[in-house]
């Protein structure tokens, strides 16, 4: 698996598993009615953001990610991340590849720390991994998010502070 920076070309690859995603309300609080142009000018973010997609041996997209700053501003120093793993590549360890780049992408570019600002807590797969990423639940908006299956249920803040550079 490769990851590399996500094109307008890879577009038409991720636009079927991000409508999936957002289709079957679980997971992100996305308008349903996105256009495929309105979803990609959210995802496919320009700099300061920078949008991956990660790759198989036969250049499939399997899953796409974007990362950059939190905030504008006196915020800039705070990374976030999205993710999206095409359901017919999941549990393949593609998520945490994603999840181990966008935090050493974050890292190398001077961050202080990433913030996860919504992740629902029924989608027990994401805050298990993101956990095991080295991230803490700061706390939880109730009910939140209103899930199709599960109804309003509460968004984490998940955080994690990067280690300051060590001085000379
Ligand atoms: C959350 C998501 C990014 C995880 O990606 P993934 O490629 O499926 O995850 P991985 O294969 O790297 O697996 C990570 C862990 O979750 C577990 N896992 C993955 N899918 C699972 C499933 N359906 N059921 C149970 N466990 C699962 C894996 O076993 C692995 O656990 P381990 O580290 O203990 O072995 C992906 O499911 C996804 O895109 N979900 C929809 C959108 C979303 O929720 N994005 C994140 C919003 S915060």
């Amino acid at each position: 698996m490769l990851i590399r920076t996500a094109t307008a070309d890879d577009w038409p690859r991720i636009w079927p598993f991000f409508q999936a995603i957002v289709a079957e309300g679980e997971t992100y609080a996305y308008p349903e009615d996105l256009t495929s142009d309105q979803a990609r000018a959210l995802w496919l973010e320009p700099a300061p953001g920078h949008a991956v997609v990660a790759v198989d041996e036969a250049g499939t997209v399997l899953g796409s990610a974007k990362t950059g700053p939190n905030r504008p501003g006196r915020g800039a120093h705070v990374a976030t991340a999205s993710f999206m793993v095409d359901p017919a590549h999941g549990g393949k360890g593609v998520g945490a590849a994603l999840g181990r780049y966008v935090l050493d992408w974050a890292r190398a570019n001077g961050f202080r720390g990433m913030q996860f600002n919504a992740v629902v807590e029924t989608n027990t797969v994401a805050v298990a991994l993101w956990r095991k990423l080295g991230f803490e639940i700061i706390g939880t908006v109730p009910g939140a998010f209103e899930s199709k299956r599960h109804g309003y249920v509460g968004l984490h803040v998940m955080y994690q502070p990067f280690p300051a550079p060590a001085t000379a």
